[in-house]
């Protein structure tokens, strides 16, 4: 799982020739000076969520630059019906087994609801437990003027932060899943916001749901790169849920998410052959047994 492969090795050059965020003969992880370096020459880059080590090597592998342990963990692994029930331990277990199946991936490990809402101690203990004993080289967390304050300490002690504003689902109870940004004075708000976080020394700013128009202009105005969802498509980087985008959530998935496979069709035949293989006698054969 983290033995490098031919693609990882292989330079690579993006499409005007000049270096690539994952390509090159590296074989280190990415950093956030990296990131920034992208937003530099103008680089667009893409990244997925991932809560186990198998799938997060699959992407690290197929060249995926930054990794998120998102605490969409909750709906998308745990069982929970929204993120809000997620817990530190949780994160903290997901993000280690992340870390341990990748290689050059940045990782970037989801603070959950209830541990840093109480302010900038209570955020750093967070941010430092998934540093230390999960290994990410970088945390994420919601809100904009309202978490600038746990920004500031998180990055002066010498943790990278992504944040994260626009629809933010672990205030699911106060705002629903709504677009957000809609209207000059909400618009308005999202732009402080995205300054707010900016000037609190995130490096980067994760912008869901907003209107594409309201989104370019936050990626013309700030200097950190902008990594949308259902923001349109002029953001420096575009991150999708990795069960949605490969088809293994059931059900509706959001106008916004591209489907790039059905893994869903794909297991349930294939389980359902397994099975039928059983009741019917066909499996094992010979060759699958030892004397
Ligand atoms: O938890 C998550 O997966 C996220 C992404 C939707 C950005 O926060």
């Amino acid at each position: 799982m983290t033995q490098l492969s031919a693609a990882q090795t292989a330079p690579q050059k993006s499409s005007d020739g000049s270096k690539a965020l994952y390509g090159g003969k590296g074989t280190r992880r990415i950093t956030v000076r990296d990131i920034t370096a992208a937003k530099e020459r103008g680089e667009k880059w893409p990244m997925l969520t991932a809560y186990d080590a198998m799938t997060a090597s699959v992407f690290d592998e197929a060249g995926i630059p930054v990794i998120l342990v998102g605490d969409s963990a909750g709906n998308c692994h745990l069982g929970y019906e929204t993120t809000v029930p997620v817990t530190l331990d949780e994160m903290t277990m997901l993000s280690a087994a992340v870390v341990r199946g990748t290689r050059r991936s940045l990782i970037v490990g989801d603070l959950p609801f209830g541990s840093y809402q109480e302010g900038p101690v209570q955020a750093l203990r967070s941010a430092t437990r998934l540093v230390k004993e999960a290994g990410v080289q970088a945390v994420k967390l919601e809100g904009g003027e309202r978490s600038h304050e746990q920004i500031r300490l998180l990055v002066e002690s010498g943790i990278p932060v992504m944040a994260h504003i626009g629809l933010t689902p672990q205030s699911v109870n106060a705002m629903g899943y709504r677009v957000q940004g809609r209207g000059e004075e909400a618009a308005q708000q999202l732009l402080r916001d995205a300054k707010a976080v900016q000037d609190a020394g995130a490096f980067a700013v994760v912008l869901e749901l907003v209107p594409a128009e309201l989104a370019a202009e936050v990626t013309r105005t700030l200097h950190i790169p902008t990594v949308g969802i259902g923001a349109g498509a002029e953001t420096d980087a575009q991150v999708l849920v990795w069960t949605d985008m490969l088809g293994l959530t059931g059900g509706r998935v959001p106008k916004f998410v591209k489907q790039y496979a059905n893994l869903r069709e794909v297991m349930g035949s294939a389980v359902k052959a397994f099975a039928e293989d059983v009741v019917g006698g066909a499996f094992p054969l010979e060759e699958h047994s030892v004397h």
